[in-house]
């Protein structure tokens, strides 16, 4: 089938480069020139594990071609994604849906052929409802449908959260063909026995806001816990492995430690948050407040470990800081707790030295006073405390006897209660979480 995807980010890329391999005929739009030609050139201008080579297969065969003209777009094909970011409004909770209206009232004035949007992007529940109504004034002589099928991919796990999802979640209007259609795209997927909800489209939005607004509770919860085991003097990993076993509860996501960041999680529950406000159901999501503040304080309290394990001051100090994207094998640093941490230890007068295998670039663009080191070991020489911050594998096997040796007090907080705390209390560490 023949479809087109506007907006080639982590989401659309990622999803584009998917549909080339489930054997369609892909178009993707991407308005950022730079972004744009690396992509056409088979390069992937963010780290994504398998996603360079699945994209460069599919430029090479034809298969995927990039562009970035609507009206090439227009022609192309009659179902069209929407994958363009929905990120938090400056200075508020809402999420800014500029990029979502911007592509369709580009798009839909030129269309000369009925047509199916399918709206990937995660917005605030009412936007197909709102986009539809927009359409129809937008369309000249000719009928669109607007759907949506969120999309609930991981960073560093995009191909596979694609081509095997957990799930299909479509929402459509009555009396279209956006399930005629899905279900044809999807074929492959639902022969090989992968659930397709179907159901309206403001219960679709709603499933995706839900499912990361549940996930950031759950890591905020083992969170609150790691604050009374603090208290208490109680061990978190080890109740968050005990409750884990109950299958009602199950042990992902309750990694506690410092918490989640990213271009996702915070800024959907906020935008949740906002939405839930304008519908005068505030109080009903009212708990993600705490869910946010829970989470913030982690942060926080990371930067007091570091002045605690220093002496009470981190002023003339120096501190090594192991982890900058928000998670592991991703180079994103958009809301990066590591990175926020960083900069509090600095302003609290440290020097600080930033190693990370791929999140180096990034971090320097947002970053640019903190000091950025050529490797772990460099990162760590003449400090006073290391700060494990992502849990990136290359940091759990550290040798803690190696980096004993080149920093000034074998201090090290793991933030995120990743390494084995014997391995580096036996070689004379002082460890902390
Ligand atoms: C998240 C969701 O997991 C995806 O399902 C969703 O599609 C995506 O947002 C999205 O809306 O696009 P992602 O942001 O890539 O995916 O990352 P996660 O793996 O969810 O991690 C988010 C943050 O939570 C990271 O900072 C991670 O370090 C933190 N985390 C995760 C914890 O602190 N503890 C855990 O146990 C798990």
């Amino acid at each position: 089938m023949r479809m087109v995807v506007l907006g080639l980010g982590y989401l659309g890329a990622t999803h584009a480069a998917c549909m080339a391999e489930l054997g369609h005929e892909v178009l993707g739009v991407e308005v950022i020139p730079e972004k744009r030609d690396s992509l056409a050139r088979g390069e992937v201008p963010f780290y994504e594990p398998g996603l360079p080579e699945l994209l460069k297969k599919h430029i090479d065969s034809g298969q995927l071609q990039v562009s970035g003209s609507y009206a090439e777009a227009a022609d192309f094909a009659d179902v069209f994604f929407i994958a363009v970011g929905t990120p938090q409004k400056k200075g508020e909770y809402s999420a800014d849906l500029q990029y979502v209206d911007a592509a369709l009232e580009e798009l839909v004035p030129l269309l000369t052929h009925d047509a199916l949007i399918l709206g990937k992007s995660t917005v605030p529940v009412g936007t197909a409802a709102r986009l539809a109504d927009r359409a129809d004034e937008l369309a000249k002589d000719v009928s669109i449908e607007i759907a949506w099928n969120p999309e609930f991919l991981r960073e560093g796990f995009a191909i596979q959260d694609t081509l095997h999802p957990d799930r299909l979640v479509l929402g459509a209007f009555q009396g279209g063909v956006a399930e005629t259609v899905s279900r044809e795209i999807y074929s492959s997927l639902l022969d090989a026995g992968i659930p397709f909800i179907v159901t309206d489209p403001p219960t679709a939005e709603l499933v995706k806001t839900s499912a990361n607004a549940f996930l950031a509770t759950k890591i905020s919860f083992i969170n609150a816990i790691a604050e009374v085991c603090d208290a208490a003097g109680a061990d978190v990993r080890a109740i968050a492995n005990a409750i884990g076993y109950d299958a009602r509860i199950g042990r992902r996501f309750l990694n506690a430690g410092l918490g989640f960041g990213g271009g996702c999680l915070p800024k959907d529950i906020r935008a949740f948050m906002a939405r839930a406000g304008e519908l005068g159901a505030a109080e009903a999501l009212s708990f993600l407040r705490e869910v946010d503040s829970v989470n913030m304080r982690r942060r926080t309290r990371m930067v007091e470990l570091a002045r605690e394990v220093c002496g009470g001051s981190l002023l003339g100090k120096r501190a090594a800081i192991l982890g900058a994207a928000f998670k592991p094998e991703s180079d994103d640093v958009r809301d990066s707790p590591a990175l926020n941490v960083a900069g509090q230890i600095q302003l609290q007068g440290a020097s600080v030295s930033v190693y990370d295998p791929k999140a180096m670039e990034n971090s320097r663009r947002i970053f640019p006073t903190l000091d950025y080191a050529t490797g772990a070991l460099k990162a760590c020489e003449g400090a006073d405390v290391v700060l494990i911050l992502t849990e990136w594998q290359e940091f759990i096997e550290l040798d803690p006897v190696k980096t004993g040796q080149v920093v000034r007090k074998p201090n090290i907080i793991d933030g995120r209660m990743c390494l084995e705390a014997e391995r580096w209390e036996d070689a004379g560490w002082a460890y902390r979480t």
